[in-house]
């Protein structure tokens, strides 16, 4: 079957470790289902592994992707659960792609465990954008951070899948969302999702009870001098950098939380496709590509110029 893999992984140069390509179907194990993929998107998680990270020399060629939607053996329209559990890894779970085949690829094998079903509501397209930045942001948001107690938001490097998710939904949630870009193009688009778009490292109008982050290093200074007294932090990566400086001064004298978050549930996924249909809430999607043209897919994510989701449309 046709599918995007890594062939090699080059730290400095990701996309050259990129093939596209036949490899064998999946021949699940028991209590695995065959799902036939309708459509996929592309996450930061394909880079890292493109890189190398989490994706060591001796699991390649590896299918990458985490996030799919389609119809499974017995004809359910569905939406695949990335998270598969997975004794062998620290964690206790490994990611589609890491240790199993993922997602960009004619079809894909998970446990039954992990089918959704996709509510009639929503288009393949769409539900293909929520299972890992969606639900991260929604994880983030809501177990994490605890929205709902928050009067406002604030989203560092606003333009990625995972923040602008975060700016849609804490917007969609009644809350004051602010949201840092590095690009003013990305911040005219943003403040079109309802946030108020402001520069890297600006002053905002008011402290904010919880802050996204998702780029460490550069902006985490910023997000601690952000927070309100007993705001919450929640990282859910470092695409800018790993060790940011922290005033710990800051951090005790204002009682703040920094979280770790990583994906979510399997319901919480349910959750998240049926807020998405009650409220008209759709994924922001940067482009969408044939499986043909997946290369220039990759391109477009590997180029940090997307405002929102590249989504892979499997039946072109
Ligand atoms: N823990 C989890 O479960 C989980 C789940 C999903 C993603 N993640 C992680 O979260 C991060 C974002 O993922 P994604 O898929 O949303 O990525 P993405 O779509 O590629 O977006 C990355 C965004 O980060 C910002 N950025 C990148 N480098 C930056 C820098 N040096 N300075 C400031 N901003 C920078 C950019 O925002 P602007 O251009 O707007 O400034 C960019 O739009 C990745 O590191 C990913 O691995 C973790």
């Amino acid at each position: 079957m046709r599918a995007a893999y890594a062939s090699a992984t080059k730290p400095d140069e990701p996309l050259a470790g990129l093939t596209v390509g036949d490899l064998p179907e999946p021949s699940p194990p028991d209590g695995w289902v065959t799902v036939d993929v309708r459509a996929s998107s592309l996450n930061h998680h394909e880079i890292w592994s493109l890189r190398g990270v989490g994706l060591p020399a001796d699991r390649l060629p590896m299918i990458l992707g985490c996030d799919a939607s389609g119809v499974d053996t017995a004809g359910h329209e569905v939406v695949v659960y990335p998270v598969i559990k997975d004794p062998a890894d620290p964690r206790g779970f490994s990611l589609l792609s890491e240790r199993w085949p993922g997602t960009l690829a004619e079809r894909v094998a998970v446990p039954a465990e992990n089918l959704v079903p996709k509510p009639a509501g929503i288009s393949f397209l769409d539900a293909a954008c929520l299972p890992t930045a969606w639900l991260t942001a929604y994880h983030m948001l809501t177990a994490r951070g605890r929205v709902a107690d928050a009067g406002s938001v604030l989203v560092q490097g606003a333009g990625g899948g995972v923040a602008t998710a975060a700016v849609a939904l804490a917007t969609a949630l009644g809350k004051r969302v602010y949201a840092t870009s590095r690009d003013a193009a990305k911040r005219e688009r943003i403040a079109e999702l309802g946030a108020t778009a402001v520069e890297p490292g600006a002053r905002l109008p008011e402290r904010v009870d919880v802050v996204i982050e998702s780029v460490g290093a550069p902006t985490f200074e910023h997000s601690l001098k952000c927070s309100a007294p007993g705001a919450r932090i929640v990282v859910c990566g470092a695409t800018g950098g790993p060790f940011p400086k922290v005033d710990l001064r800051r951090v005790f004298m204002m009682q703040l939380e920094i979280l770790g978050s990583t994906m979510g549930t399997a319901e919480e996924l349910a959750a998240l496709l049926d807020l998405c249909v009650e409220r008209g809430i759709r994924p922001v999607i940067d482009s969408t590509y044939g499986f043909s043209a997946v290369s220039d897919a990759f391109a477009r994510l590997n180029s940090g110029e997307i405002f929102g989701k590249v989504a892979v449309d499997h039946l072109h």
